[in-house]
């Protein structure tokens, strides 16, 4: 029983305690003092039955303090589940809240940091795994040192050096290191030279620019910007059809530009839209692992527009497709 939990103040609840202590003591010696008694056993009836009035008043007003403390020390060892019984609606009662969605976060915070262990674990794993079997077959003689043999190798660990370099990235962003070093970027050499770059990778599709005005800019780091750009061109020609038709569009919109970047390939349905900018988040599973994809790139493209105050989402293309869209602010912070 908690009697004084509907009282909003810890000032109040102290109030009604000392108020119900010193008319209990006054109540006793009064009615001691008409049936004659001592004083001595008037005061000690008098203390005694406070304490207990007391007792019963303030039950509940300290406990969650203690239950606060004991959860603190479970979480210090790693254990997430404790809550505190927060019923009252004092101030003891508002931190008891907080402290429970503290705890809630907390825990969702190391639940992740677990699955990103695991997940950047797993991932270097399998180029390690396949260039370790390749450099035995060489050493065991089954496989000879040839120019094929090699560039397999090599290629395994320009994998594990790209999948690393990502991982330090992504760090460096979400703990607030990155520098970004802002200046003008005139959108239209911009957006050709990263079309260029797509073109010589020698993929199957038709790649097309419209930026207008002709003179669209924005304030930008432009290596940044360019990692952004060229990342949302690899994901939409690694998801074209063949001979599909990359769109890149580039206008200003509100009181900054927006860049676009459609595909007619197979979209991203509406519900996991959110989830692809999650790290390790891969959609087509088997096709992105085979073509090299750990599912870093939109969760650091996201990071690098809103370090630039901007904001980057998915939304459908039409008649198909996915359309990958950037916003940023014309001064960028
Ligand atoms: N244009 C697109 N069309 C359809 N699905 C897409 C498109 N862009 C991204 N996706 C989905 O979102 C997932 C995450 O994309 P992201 O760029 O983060 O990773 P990735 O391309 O698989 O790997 P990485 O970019 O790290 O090399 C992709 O695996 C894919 O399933
Ligand atoms: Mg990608």
């Amino acid at each position: 029983m908690r009697p004084l939990d509907p009282l909003r103040s810890i000032k109040v609840k102290l109030g009604v305690v000392i108020v119900t202590a010193v008319v209990t003591a006054f109540v006793v010696n009064e009615i001691g003092f008409r049936l004659d008694y001592t004083f001595k056993v008037r005061v000690v009836v008098a203390i005694a039955l406070s304490l207990v009035m007391v007792q019963l008043m303030a039950s509940g007003m300290t406990s969650p303090l203690r239950e606060m403390a004991a959860a603190a020390r479970a979480m210090a060892r790693g254990d997430y589940t404790r809550r505190v019984r927060a019923t009252s609606r004092d101030e003891v009662g508002e931190l008891a809240r907080a402290f429970n969605r503290m705890a809630t976060e907390l825990a969702a915070v190391d639940r992740q940091r677990r699955d990103l262990v695991a997940n950047a674990s797993h991932e270097l794993r399998t180029p390690i795994t396949a260039l370790q079997a390749l450099l035995e077959n060489l050493v065991d003689g089954v496989e000879q040192p040839n120019p094929h043999t090699l560039r397999v190798a090599l290629a395994q660990t320009e994998r594990l050096g790209q999948l690393v370099g990502q991982l330090l990235d992504l760090s460096l962003l979400e703990s607030g290191g990155a520098r970004v070093e802002p200046q003008p970027v005139a959108l239209r050499g911009f957006v050709e030279q990263a079309l260029h770059e797509v073109e010589l990778a020698g993929r199957d599709v038709r790649l097309t620019a419209d930026v207008q005005p002709v003179d669209l800019a924005v304030t930008a780091d432009p290596a940044r910007l360019h990692q952004v750009l060229a990342n949302l061109l690899d994901n939409a020609s690694r998801h074209s059809p063949p001979g599909g038709v990359v769109a890149v569009q580039a206008r200003p919109h509100a009181d900054g530009v927006r860049l676009s970047v459609s595909d007619d390939g197979p979209g991203i349905p509406a519900a996991e839209r959110d989830r692809v900018f999650e790290r390790f988040s891969r959609l087509d599973g088997g096709r992105a692992v085979r073509e090299g994809g750990a599912g870093l790139g939109l969760a650091i493209a996201r990071e690098v527009v809103e370090l630039h105050g901007g904001a980057l989402r998915a939304e459908d293309n039409t008649p198909s497709g996915c359309r990958m869209v950037v916003d940023l602010p014309v001064r960028s912070r």
